[in-house]
């Protein structure tokens, strides 16, 4: 039998378009793109609430926090603010990400092995009230290391950089996550992988060995747009004709 992989469903980008009119418009409404994702199988929603608040905003953790129907995933920057708000709301995951302001998106992995003293506690405080804690690293057998000393309960391998290398370059790249993914599980730790995950490279990260969950989030809100905007245009064409 082939092994299971969780799909969570990274809804940011739906925030991010309801944030380009400043929230004020009621579509689209992160909690019914959540429902339609959960329809389609995913079984976990992940959120990134930034210090920026570019997308995801306080009041999508609260309501989600009470109304998602599968487990909720916070990505969140290692900030006592963050753990305080992890706390309250208490998803059942959070997963450590490192917060540029200007960075178009989550652009490298943790650094657990730098930032080790300053996350245990918050890691171990998290855990406490019964949140599970993934570490977004680079496949690095230094990073697996640390994210193992810190008691995390998994690592996520930032896939955005082996999704854009080509040739010689990209099977490096693979090996890394290989050999970085059979570290991980001989340490007990849960693989996960996300980050420019499209229907091409789901394909291949299949074949990360004990991958366990991936978080996908751009490619299927562009993926939705696509199939979804010639129904959409039609019903207007229908409205302004009054039928
Ligand atoms: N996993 C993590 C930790 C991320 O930061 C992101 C991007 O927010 C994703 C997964 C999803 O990446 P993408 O939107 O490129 O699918």
């Amino acid at each position: 039998m082939k092994n299971h992989i969780r799909l969570g469903v990274n809804v940011d980008h739906v925030a991010t378009l309801r944030q380009v009119r400043g929230g004020t418009t009621p579509y689209p409404s992160v909690l019914d793109m959540v429902r339609k994702s959960v329809k389609g199988g995913a079984e976990q929603i992940t959120i990134h609430l930034r210090e920026d608040r570019r997308h995801i905003q306080l009041h999508d953790l609260v309501l989600l926090s009470k109304k998602c129907p599968v487990d909720l995933n916070l990505e969140m920057a290692a900030t006592d603010d963050m753990v305080r708000l992890a706390r309250k709301y208490k998803p059942e995951w959070v997963c450590l990400v490192p917060e540029k302001r200007a960075e178009l998106t989550t652009e490298g992995g943790l650094n657990v092995a730098k930032g080790f003293r300053k996350m245990k506690p918050m890691v171990e405080k998290m855990q406490m009230r019964g949140i599970e804690i993934s570490m977004f690293i680079e496949p690095s057998l230094e990073q697996v290391e640390a994210s193992y000393k810190i008691g995390a309960d998994a690592v996520e391998f930032h896939t955005g950089h082996w999704v854009l290398l080509k040739g010689a370059k990209k099977e490096k790249e693979w090996q890394r996550l290989v050999n970085a993914a059979h570290l991980a599980h001989a340490s007990g730790l849960r693989v996960h992988a996300g980050h420019g995950l499209d229907y091409h490279h789901a394909k291949l990260i299949r074949k990360l060995p004990y991958l366990q969950e991936v978080n996908i989030g751009h490619s299927l809100v562009c993926y939705a747009l696509e199939d979804g905007l010639e129904a959409s245009v039609r019903k207007m064409k229908k409205v302004l004709k009054g039928s």
